[in-house]
């Protein structure tokens, strides 16, 4: 990995620089300081919440345990690390900055965060850092015109970035696995959980959103977040999305599973899996994302319809809203240094927001897509009590099998999800490729 990543780092530091260059010229600003962040406290407590370091500080260097830490870098400068390393005998203290990227930082290392203020150039400097908690000494201004140029700017990856990605997908392919030998061997949602950590050989707090592991009717909540400690009577079904991180980036993967013996459920998760492939085979330059999730409605009403859910037109199930109460959220999200990344609304380097399609209000990435940029495709079709009692409610209802939908119901859901590169020509499915060499 370290073999890998090495020749491409001065490249991808050489991008940072220049797209920092950019939004400080943007911004009338010298310098930029950007903040690792400090862990939150606990209330009444003298215990932190775990420590993430803010996905502008991981963008510079793969640096995940460094809280206190800066980077302040001048245009025409080489960028500086101000690397905070306690006297502290209490906690583990983090280890001296060493790999591929130290030579291209200078490095200064204090005791505390009130050393580390000291270290950073004063004038017009654009500080982005979290306002809470606040840092000692450094107010954070995070100028509007420098964030939206760099926020844009993060949606083209780099191939260093690229490469974390691919091995993010690595690493979570291969704790599906362990996971879905978990479910197979009749585990409990925390015991598949576990199996799953192990296998990724990631924290909680390391991976970069919560795990969200449902058997049977558990898949209906869409971000179900609760482990049931005991198995249940029977095992059905099971959707699990669950990501893992490298060196700050993150790898965004759902996928279901239905028990031996259910092949009406196995039928229709083969049906919503050629649809995703379907999908993730458009990521490609050129095309509008909300233009391919109203496409994804569609093939999805085409597979209600085909599986015996509907009887009207597909056309009409989409435009009566009877698509959205089995499929209510949104196709994907650009994903890289957070699950949820920056920039899926942006309408260019200034800024500005494209809106997303009217009646779509959870759609996260409403761009056309380019070159350089990771989305993921996550289609999914749920049994959801409280959206299939408003269907009801309307005239549309006349024509869905309700009988087939309570049949349905104890399978909760599904969604398959794969993190895909757009690239000059072909797609590069991230999460497919590592699969298969899993
Ligand atoms: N895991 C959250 C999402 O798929 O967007
Ligand atoms: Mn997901
Ligand atoms: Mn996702």
């Amino acid at each position: 990995m370290h073999d890998r990543l090495a020749p491409l780092y001065p490249q991808h530091l050489a991008t940072v620089r220049e797209r920092a260059d950019r939004a400080l010229a943007l911004g009338g600003f010298d310098h930029l300081l950007v903040a690792a962040g400090t862990p939150p406290g606990r209330f009444l407590d003298d215990q932190d919440y775990p420590f993430a370091a803010s996905p502008h500080f991981r963008h510079w260097l793969p640096l995940a345990d460094a809280p206190g830490s800066w980077i302040a870098y001048t245009p025409g400068a080489k960028p500086k690390l101000v690397f905070v390393q306690p006297r502290d005998y209490w906690h583990v203290v983090p280890e001296a900055p060493r790999g591929y990227w130290v030579e291209h930082f200078d490095i200064v290392v204090v005791r505390s965060a009130a050393e580390a203020a000291a270290q950073l150039p004063g004038g017009r400097r654009a500080v982005i850092a979290p306002a809470c908690p606040p840092i000692d000494g450094v107010e954070a201004n995070n100028p509007r015109a420098v964030l939206d140029c760099l926020h844009w700017h993060r949606s083209y990856k780099t191939p260093y970035e690229l490469e974390l990605m691919r091995e993010a997908n690595r690493i979570g392919a291969r704790a599906h696995r362990a996971a879905e030998a978990a479910f197979r061997a009749g585990e409990s949602e925390f015991g598949i959980h576990l199996a799953y950590l192990a296998a990724a050989r990631q924290v909680d707090a390391e991976l970069p959103y919560a795990s969200i592991v449902g058997l049977n009717e558990h898949g209906a909540v869409l971000h179900y977040t609760h482990f049931d400690r005991a198995p249940p009577a029977e095992h059905r079904a099971f959707l699990i999305d669950a990501g893992a991180s490298c060196a700050g980036y993150a790898s965004d993967i759902t996928r279901t599973y239905a028990a031996a013996g259910h092949a009406g459920f196995q039928a229709l998760v083969d049906s919503v899996d050629a649809a995703q492939r379907g999908f993730a085979a458009k990521v490609r330059a050129g095309q509008s994302y909300p233009e391919l999730h109203v496409h994804a409605h569609h093939v999805l009403a085409g597979v209600l319809r085909e599986h015996g859910f509907i009887r009207m037109s597909a056309e009409s199930a989409v435009e009566s809203g009877v698509t959205a109460a089995f499929f209510p959220h949104g196709l994907g999200h650009p994903i890289g240094l957070q699950v949820h990344d920056v920039a899926g609304f942006q309408q260019s380097e200034r800024g500005g927001s494209i809106p997303r399609p009217a009646g779509h209000p959870y759609l996260r990435m409403t761009r056309t897509l380019e070159p350089g940029m990771v989305v993921t495709i996550e289609p999914g079709l749920y049994f959801i009590d409280m959206l299939l009692e408003e269907l009801r409610a309307k005239p549309q209802a006349a024509d869905v099998d309700w009988a087939k939908v309570d049949a349905f119901r104890g399978y909760g859901g599904i969604r398959i999800e794969d993190d895909v590169a757009c690239t000059d020509g072909a797609p590069e499915n991230l999460t497919r490729d590592a699969f298969a060499a899993a």
